[in-house]
């Protein structure tokens, strides 16, 4: 398995980040670090998310940093050249899966139904984000999407909490989940990064007990 995902399924849970401003990128990787969860998926549903991903590269190389929401072949190339280590989009678009792909950039596509994860397979790839995960069937959904396609792993992300990623961990085929539970956008206004680091460290708590 390429090495990024494989960091990806030691660490367990992606939080999902929204970032407003890009003075809060740092102070917010420093929580996550001090929680135990070295990795982000940044979105870019702001413009700030940019500039974001470069100050978590630059000022923490042992983060594994991501960008989110990616739509465009623009905004992928604008990710990579910030310090972006995966690519993660909410659909299979296939324009962008094919440029990441032919461009050897990482990319987890969102997946949430047979057809779209026979485009991942055509495209050479067999681990794909399941959005919206709870909204789409949950565990259920991915277990029967798992049946046939027997070589896809999982990451499931929407409506997943510090409560029900435990029972997502626990099957075999989940690679990793994604949440913001932990990185909410009115812990990081409001500065509270005491918070944040406490719900990081659970959910690496939650990581080991699931996993053993
Ligand atoms: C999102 O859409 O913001 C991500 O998939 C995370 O979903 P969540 O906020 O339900 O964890």
């Amino acid at each position: 398995m390429n090495q990024t995902l494989e960091k990806l399924q030691q660490i367990g849970i992606i939080p999902v980040v929204v970032l407003e401003d890009a003075k809060d990128a740092a102070p917010l990787a420093q929580a996550l670090c001090d929680g135990g969860l070295a990795c982000a998926e940044v979105t870019f549903r702001t413009a700030a998310a940019e500039e974001s991903i470069r100050i978590m590269s630059e000022q923490f190389p042992d983060m594994l940093i991501g960008a989110g929401t990616v739509l465009t072949t623009e905004q992928v190339d604008r990710a990579v050249a910030a310090g972006a280590k995966f690519i993660v989009s909410p659909g299979l678009n296939p324009k962008v899966v094919k440029y990441c792909t032919e461009n050897g950039i990482l990319i987890t596509p969102g997946c949430s139904n047979p057809s779209d994860i026979e485009l991942a397979l055509d495209n050479g790839l067999d681990v794909v984000k399941f959005f919206p995960a709870e909204p789409s069937g949950g565990l259920n959904m991915i277990k029967a999407l798992a049946a046939p396609y027997t070589s896809v792993k999982f990451i499931p992300t929407g409506g997943i909490n510090a409560t029900n990623v435990r029972d997502y961990l626990a099957y075999g085929r989940i690679l990793a989940c994604g949440g913001s539970w932990m990185v909410k956008n009115d812990l990081i206004k409001a500065g509270d990064y005491a918070r944040i680091t406490a719900l990081a460290k659970e959910a690496a708590e939650i990581v080991k007990e699931s996993r053993g």
